[in-house]
């Protein structure tokens, strides 16, 4: 199993769904886990269950759309372990709907969590990363940034910004000690997929249609898509950097 002793993760978005599950993924596999979320409550949560199985954490609020709050949490980060080894860029949030259901402020508040989010947390931990010549980044994309999904214009766009914008990561670093990949998953059951289901009349014909866009007939569990973010943190995939992994039940195999 991979394992991640002596490293230090910081997760966003680790108070619910997939950024929960990876959060407690890497305390398992031995990591020192900052958990990061906007909402303080299940921050705390997930770090409480974290300590409750004898892992390592500590939760810090942090809205990733804030510059302000991330040059603090890097702050309380360099002052607490002198670095960071392992980045998960995971909050994001979502939007149905077609160019013609979508306004202006839909784009912007969206794509200031999703690609913006990302931008300024990473931002703040690349520095010390490179001086230290050693840093993995693992952002969450979706199908979505590979794949156009009907009705979720602006979800995509963000998307797919993300997916350009670790592969530039990626390349620009590669020969300074980081590595930055991100991961696509399908519909994942998490309360991020309950949220949309709830914009629709019928949520469980929903449900099902959702499901089934997936060739395997099902949404994929947190901790699928935690085992992808494990393997990619470890040092066994070393030689994987500026990949989109794709988790997606074989939606995009074919029709
Ligand atoms: N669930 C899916 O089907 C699915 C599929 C593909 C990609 N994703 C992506 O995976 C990531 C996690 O999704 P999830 O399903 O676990 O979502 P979720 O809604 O269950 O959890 C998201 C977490 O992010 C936090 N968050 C939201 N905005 C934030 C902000 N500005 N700053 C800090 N934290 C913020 C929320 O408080 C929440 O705890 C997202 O980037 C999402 O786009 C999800």
């Amino acid at each position: 199993m991979f394992r991640l002793e002596n490293k230090f993760a910081l997760v966003t978005g680790a108070g619910s769904g997939i950024g929960a599950a990876i959060a407690e993924t890497f305390a398992r596999a031995g990591a020192f886990v900052f958990v990061t979320d906007r909402d303080e409550k299940s921050g705390a949560e997930t770090t409480t269950r974290i300590r409750a199985q004898d892992g390592e954490a500590e939760f810090l609020a942090l809205d990733v759309a804030s510059e302000a709050g991330c040059e603090q949490v890097a702050r309380h980060v360099h002052e607490r372990k002198q670095r960071l080894d392992i980045l998960v860029n995971n909050a994001g949030i979502g939007h149905v709907g077609t160019m013609m259901q979508t306004t202006g402020t839909d784009l912007d508040r969206i794509y200031a969590v999703n690609v913006r989010g990302i931008f300024n947390v990473t931002k703040v931990f690349l520095p010390s990363m490179l001086a230290c010549r050693s840093g993995n980044i693992i952002n969450l994309a979706s199908i979505g940034g590979v794949v156009a999904v009907r009705d979720r214009l602006a979800y995509c766009t963000t998307k797919f910004a993300v997916v350009g914008l670790t592969k530039s990561l990626a390349l620009d670093h590669a020969k300074e000690g980081i590595r930055a990949n991100c991961i696509c998953p399908g519909r994942v059951e998490t309360p991020f997929v309950a949220a949309r289901l709830k914009e629709y009349p019928d949520p469980q014909k929903a449900y099902d249609e959702m499901a089934s866009t997936q060739a395997l007939g099902r949404m994929a569990r947190p901790e699928e898509i935690a085992a992808a973010a494990l393997y990619l943190a470890s040092d066994e995939s070393a030689f994987i950097t500026g990949t989109a992994f794709l988790i997606d039940g074989g939606w995009t195999a074919g029709k």
